[in-house]
């Protein structure tokens, strides 16, 4: 039987997609939020004997994960031969270790979460940075999107003698997989982070690249404190306004605009996470991992 693909709000481009690539039919999703704010969950198409495929990209994460759960638990009951999750954006994998005494590892508790209900899962760049794979947090079969060539590809094409700019050690390897693919150099900056918005990045030596043009990479911006701290730093050592590339556009509260108003030449994300600064499309790559999971390619 044909697969069925249930799409949450803001994704029906990844279900075509998805719906090209493997000849899933597009199930109907019911969602509803009680007065009280409980959520309720009902799938409006059959799925027993079939794949079920919930999409659902995982920004404002504790909205969505439990009605998220609740559906991809309910193609289960109904006999679906498996129900797995597409979540372009995986949220949770930053506190992955405790750092603090006390503190709750909650990319532990998450993974742990989803394993125990879907079958698999497939996302774009999760932020793995103390761990070697997604295997080390999720106990069921999961696949990995590079949006690297995508982005490489949209600097090739947009951007005239990049410099690619890591702003942090964690970002080290999406920049460097980056600027390979880009036939760029790289540089990436040391960053100290005192809270949610007080970030402060220190520079190696840049004499040789001056001429170029900076672009920031990194997976996550949220606040965009650690983007803007590398801007008055390329700023000040005599950089141009630098180009701003994001994977997952979070963008909390005025985050958007305070990266603007900062000086950033322009402003990119991967469409991981529905966002006006969406530019680099990364739905085919993920459909085609899909497509590959699931043993099907539409002919
Ligand atoms: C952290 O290591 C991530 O790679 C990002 O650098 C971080 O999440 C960005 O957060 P913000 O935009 O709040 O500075």
């Amino acid at each position: 039987m044909t697969p069925v693909v249930f799409a949450f709000p803001g994704h029906t481009g990844l279900m075509r997609q998805l719906q090209a690539e493997t000849g899933a039919i597009a199930g109907t999703l019911v969602l509803h939020r009680f007065p009280d704010g409980e959520s309720y969950v009902r799938l409006d198409t059959p799925v027993a004997g079939r794949e079920a495929v919930f999409v659902c990209s995982l920004a404002d994460p504790d909205a969505k994960l439990l009605p998220l759960l609740f559906a991809v638990a309910a193609a289960k009951d109904l006999r679906a031969v498996r129900a797995g999750i597409v979540a372009p954006y995986l949220a949770y994998m930053r506190q992955d270790a405790r750092f603090k005494p006390g503190e709750a590892i909650s990319s532990a508790t998450v993974g742990r979460l989803v394993s125990g209900i879907a079958d698999w899962l497939v996302t774009v760049d999760p932020h793995l940075h103390r761990h070697a794979s997604l295997d080390a947090v999720y106990a069921i079969p999961s696949r990995v999107v590079q949006a690297a060539p995508a982005i490489a590809t949209w600097i090739a094409a947009n951007v005239t003698k990049p410099l690619l700019v890591g702003p942090d050690a964690e970002s080290g390897q999406w920049v460097a997989q980056v600027a390979s693919a880009a036939n760029a150099p790289c540089i990436v900056l040391d960053k100290t982070r005192r809270g949610d918005r007080d970030v402060t990045v220190s520079m190696p030596s840049t004499e040789r690249f001056r001429d170029r043009t900076p672009v920031l990479v990194d997976d996550i911006v949220s606040t965009a404190h650690t983007m803007i701290a590398a801007i008055v730093d390329l700023r000040r050592a005599g950089f141009a306004a630098p180009v701003c590339i994001g994977v997952h556009a979070l963008f909390a509260d005025h985050a958007y605009a305070e990266l603007q108003a900062a000086g950033a030449a322009r402003i990119v994300t991967c469409n991981t996470v529905p966002h006006a600064s969406n530019a680099i499309d990364v739905d085919a790559a993920i459909a085609a991992e899909v497509g590959a999971l699931l043993g099907r390619k539409a002919v």
